[in-house]
């Protein structure tokens, strides 16, 4: 490692969406990173990070990074002492990124093991290492369902949409606890829903956000399938057809519970604001990554139907009555967007004074159409991540 690269710091979900965009931000600002993570069945943890480190154009970097095998939930990570040993000696702050983000409750015990059962080798490493300050990157959403207005406090939730938001918060009262008892400060940064990079759309997921306009364009593409059938003949299925203008016309009528919004941030405003307060947190806090300005569904709805050249969507509050009868490509897309749809329509708003203090009032910006389109196009570009790694 080059000297003038500052003190290493351990960063745990480098393979995933979040904490590689992080680990690319952290190395372009100088840090040597030791990266805590896990092999594949198919490639080992230093290709992994080495394809990331291709797909961010950042190879030239790789000395800044040591990449360990590391296994949450056994003692010592599963490193052998003497390398522990000298980890410990060159590590002075954790960030915490790892997490199962199965949202399904048939998940439960997967998702608790990763992110409970997993706390014990990180928090125990951390307290070994000295570390100066752990960081937990955690959700919007462990303030759980009962709050209107989420302040930057520990949660006292009760209730939650899913096993993941509750995984979250019961971490971090584990955290907490032991970063107290240890005298280990502590922050907790708490993204709401995020998308690909605001300027360039460049994402390695495509979740949340993205799916409702990949079932939008999965179920556009079967009617267009059979529109097409024997050279373009037939004019309408079920009333669906192409309109005047060369729009689908496709009758869909989708239900949220209520009236809401869907808070969403991209990954750049993540990482700038992350980075900000892993540099400049003089103490303990919980930081809430979230916008001000949260889009509607309705918005939504009208971006994709300006990108997606589809018309007919309709949308419904309430739960439809028993008797409604659901055209095929409304109970598809209902059976699509089930685990996002809480979020879709969500009514609560969060404090961000503890973040616009760390950060310099930083913000996301607006979900414009443009930021929409940007990103859609690089998602359709690699065809939802099937391709990510093999198309620039
Ligand atoms: N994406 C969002 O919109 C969003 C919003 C709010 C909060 N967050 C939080 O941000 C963090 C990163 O999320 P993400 O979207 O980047 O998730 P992701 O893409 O699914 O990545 C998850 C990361 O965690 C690792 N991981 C999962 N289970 C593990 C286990 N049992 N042991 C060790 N490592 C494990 C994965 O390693 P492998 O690659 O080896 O599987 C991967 O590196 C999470 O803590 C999440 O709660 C994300």
């Amino acid at each position: 490692m080059s000297d003038n690269i500052k003190s290493a710091k351990a960063l745990t979900g480098a393979t995933g969406f979040l904490g590689s965009h992080l680990m690319a931000s952290l190395l372009s600002n100088g840090y040597s990173i030791v990266i805590l993570g896990r092999s594949t069945k198919d490639e080992r943890l230093h290709e992994r990070i080495f394809r990331l480190l291709h797909w961010f154009g950042i190879e030239s970097l790789v000395n800044q990074i040591t990449c360990v095998e590391a296994d949450l939930t056994k003692d010592n990570l599963g490193i052998e002492d003497e390398e522990y040993s000298r980890l410990c000696s060159i590590v002075d702050s954790v960030i915490h990124c790892a997490s199962d983000t199965s949202f399904a409750e048939s998940k439960r015990e997967k998702v608790m093991a990763a992110n409970i059962g997993g706390l014990k080798g990180i928090l125990e490493f951390s307290k070994h290492a000295n570390i100066d300050i752990f960081h937990y990157i955690s959700t919007a959403y462990a303030a759980g369902t009962g709050e209107t207005y989420c302040r930057e406090v520990p949660s006292i939730a009760k209730t939650f949409t899913n096993v993941y938001e509750e995984s979250k918060a019961g971490a971090e009262k584990i955290i907490s606890l032991f970063c107290e008892k240890n005298s280990i400060k502590l922050s907790i940064i708490r993204p709401s829903i995020v998308y690909g990079d605001s300027r360039t759309g460049r994402s390695i997921k495509f979740n949340a956000l993205y799916f409702p306009v990949h079932s939008m364009q999965s179920i556009k593409d079967i009617y267009l399938k059979d529109l097409n059938i024997n050279g373009g003949k037939k004019a309408s299925i079920h009333g669906i057809h192409i309109d005047k203008d060369g729009y689908l016309f496709l009758p869909l009528k989708i239900y949220l519970h209520g009236k809401g919004s869907i808070n969403l941030i991209p990954v750049d405003y993540f990482v700038n604001a992350a980075l900000k307060i892993i540099e400049n947190c003089p103490k303990s806090g919980i930081f809430n990554l979230t916008t001000n300005s949260p889009t509607t569904f309705e918005t939504l709805a009208e971006y994709n139907e300006q990108f997606m050249k589809v018309r007919g969507v309709v949308i419904g509050y309430g739960k439809p009555s028993d008797n409604t009868l659901r055209n095929p490509a409304e109970e598809l897309f209902d059976r699509f967007i089930v685990p996002y749809r809480p979020y879709l329509a969500d009514n609560r708003r969060f404090d961000r004074t503890n973040t616009d203090l760390a950060t310099d009032n930083l913000n996301p910006p607006e979900f414009t159409y443009e930021i929409f389109k940007t990103c859609m196009e690089y998602a359709i570009g690699v065809n939802w991540g099937a391709s990510i790694f093999t198309i620039k």
